[in-house]
C-alpha cells in the first residue's frame, strides 16, 4: 500500500515560519507526516486523528518524541475543548493514501469490497445509511458534495438495490464519470466532513494566540469554499457593511498556494489541493 505523501508541506512550512519551541496543533494526523516535519522543526505538537488504524504510526513518533507529542484518537471537532492557547493550527483535510488504498475500507470503487466508508471505527457504515436515509436526503447528497447531476436517478437505483459492496455501487450508476464523484459524496455525508469543519474552524480563534496562524490545506470546492469564506470574514476591516461587527475577529491573510508542476509530477493525488492560511494580529 502506498504511504501517504504529504501534500503542499513545504508551502505549509513556510506559511507557519518559526515554530522552534511552539505549541502547533496538527488537526490530521494521518501517516504523521506534517506533525514528523513540525517536531523535526522544534515545535510541541497536539494531533487528532478519527481513524485508529493510525495509532501504531502515532505511538512510534511517542516513542521518539516523548512529551513534546501528544495523540489524540477523536474527530479534529474536539479540539475546541483544548484549554491552552497555540501559534499554529493545521488542517490537512480529506482522506488519506493509507484509508483510499485499504480496499476493506469500501472508500474505492478500484477494489470489490464491502461498502464501509467510516473513517473511523464506530457508528454506522455508509451502507447501514441507505436503510435510514430517503430517495431525498440521497439526492440532496449527491448534488450538494458530489454536483452528481443524475442524483435522483442514481438515489432512486440505490434505494431499489440496497447496494452491499463497491462494484454493486459502482454498476448502479450509468455514466463511469458519476462513479467517483458519487462514492466521494457519500464519504462527506456519511462521516459528516463539512460539519466537523465549520465546528472546528469556529473553535479556532479563541485557541490561537495573538500571532498564531491558521492553515488549510483543502481538496474538496467545498471545504475551499467554507475555509476561504471564513477567512474573508475573519480578515474583514471593521465597517464593511457585508460582514457583522461581531465577526471581525482581527485577522491578516496570507498567500494562497498550490502544487507545483514538481509536487504534482511526484504526487499526483496532490491536484486539487488549496493552501489557505491567515494570521491572527491580537
Ligand atoms: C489527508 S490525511 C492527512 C495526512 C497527513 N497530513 C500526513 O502528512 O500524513 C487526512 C487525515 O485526517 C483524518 N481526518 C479527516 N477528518 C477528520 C476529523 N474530522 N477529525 C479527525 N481526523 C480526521 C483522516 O482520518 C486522515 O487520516
Amino acid at each position: 500500500m502506498m504511504k501517504h505523501k504529504p501534500v503542499l508541506i513545504d508551502a505549509v512550512m513556510n506559511a507557519i515560519g518559526n515554530i522552534d519551541g511552539a505549541n502547533v496543533i496538527d488537526a490530521t494526523f494521518g501517516a504523521g507526516g506534517y506533525t514528523r516535519r513540525f517536531l523535526d522543526a522544534g515545535a510541541n505538537v497536539t494531533a487528532f486523528d478519527r481513524d485508529p488504524t493510525v495509532i501504531p504510526d502515532a505511538i512510534g513518533i511517542k516513542e521518539q518524541f516523548g512529551s513534546r507529542f501528544n495523540f489524540i484518537a477523536k474527530t479534529f471537532s474536539h479540539m475546541a475543548e483544548l484549554n491552552e492557547k497555540y501559534d499554529a493550527i493545521v488542517f490537512d483535510l480529506g482522506i488519506s493514501s493509507m484509508q483510499i488504498d485499504s480496499p476493506e475500507r469500501g472508500f474505492s470503487f478500484r477494489f470489490d469490497s464491502p461498502l464501509d466508508m467510516r473513517m473511523s471505527s464506530d457508528g454506522p457504515t455508509i451502507c447501514d445509511m441507505f436503510c435510514e436515509w430517503s430517495v431525498a436526503d440521497i439526492t440532496k447528497i449527491l448534488r450538494d458534495f458530489g454536483d452528481v447531476k443524475p442524483a435522483v436517478a442514481i438515489a432512486r437505483a440505490i434505494k431499489d438495490a440496497m447496494p452491499q459492496t463497491t462494484f454493486e455501487l459502482r454498476d448502479l450508476i450509468h455514466n463511469p464519470r458519476d462513479v467517483a464523484p458519487t462514492f466521494q459524496a457519500l464519504r462527506i455525508a456519511l462521516n459528516d466532513e463539512m460539519g466537523e469543519l465549520n465546528r472546528a474552524l469556529a473553535a479556532v480563534p479563541n485557541l490561537l494566540k495573538p500571532g498564531g496562524r491558521c492553515i488549510c490545506v483543502t481538496f474538496h470546492s467545498i471545504e475551499d469554499r467554507i475555509v476561504k469564506n471564513l477567512f474573508r470574514v475573519w480578515t474583514s476591516v471593521a465597517g464593511d457593511p457585508r460582514i457583522p461587527v461581531a465577526a471581525a475577529a482581527g485577522f491578516e491573510l496570507l498567500p494562497t498556494k498550490k502544487p507545483d508542476a514538481h509536487e504534482l509530477a511526484q504526487n499526483p493525488r496532490a491536484r486539487s489541493a488549496h493552501m489557505r492560511g491567515v494570521i491572527k494580529l491580537c
